[in-house]
């Protein structure tokens, strides 16, 4: 390539980077409680809580805390597409809306995806390290989920 064809190649991708700044996804928030949040149908000790807050409601609740990363498109878009997808898939804040056997079922996803390490997802605990569930942790949230699953 010309070194001509170079630079204005790098200088359409900076304009480009520039232009979709301005394209930045609808925050995922709310300031009134849900009262179908788990911790309103379920018991959900304080440290259970902390440890969902802490590792799983970034992606799985209606409020998530934005790292600065979010304000830089496109990673910003990224986290809104995981945070789509999560929250489609178990929204925490919306648990006492789900049927009985919805309920049942997540909570054995919940196992599941916790105990193999699935959840929560690896590219976001590379940079949310304080996201990591150790194995204590890990323990405290399946069998909390055991227990719940069989009231
Ligand atoms: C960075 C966002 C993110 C975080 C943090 C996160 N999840 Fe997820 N989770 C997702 C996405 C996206 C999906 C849907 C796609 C998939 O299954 O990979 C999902 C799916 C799930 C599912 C459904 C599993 C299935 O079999 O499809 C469960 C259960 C779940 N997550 C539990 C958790 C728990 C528990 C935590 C915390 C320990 C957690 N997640 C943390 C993004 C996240």
């Amino acid at each position: 390539m010309k070194k001509q064809t170079v630079l204005r190649l790098i200088l359409a991708l900076a304009i480009l980077l520039l232009v979709i700044q301005f394209f930045r996804p609808d925050a995922n928030r709310t300031t009134t409680s849900s009262s179908a949040a788990i911790e309103k149908v379920y018991p959900v000790s304080e440290e259970v809580q902390g440890i969902l807050k802490q590792s799983c409601y970034d992606c799985h609740s209606n409020n998530t805390t934005y790292p600065w990363y979010s304000n830089i498109q496109p990673l910003g878009w990224w986290l809104q597409n995981h945070i789509i997808e999560g929250k489609q898939e178990l929204n925490f804040d919306e648990f006492g809306n789900y049927d009985q056997k919805k309920q049942k079922h997540k909570l054995q996803e919940l196992i599941e995806v916790v105990d193999n390490g699935e959840m929560p997802l690896g590219s976001y605990t590379i940079i949310h390290r304080s996201a990591r569930l150790s194995p204590d942790e890990k323990d405290k949230l399946i069998s909390w989920a055991q227990n719940i699953r069989r009231m």
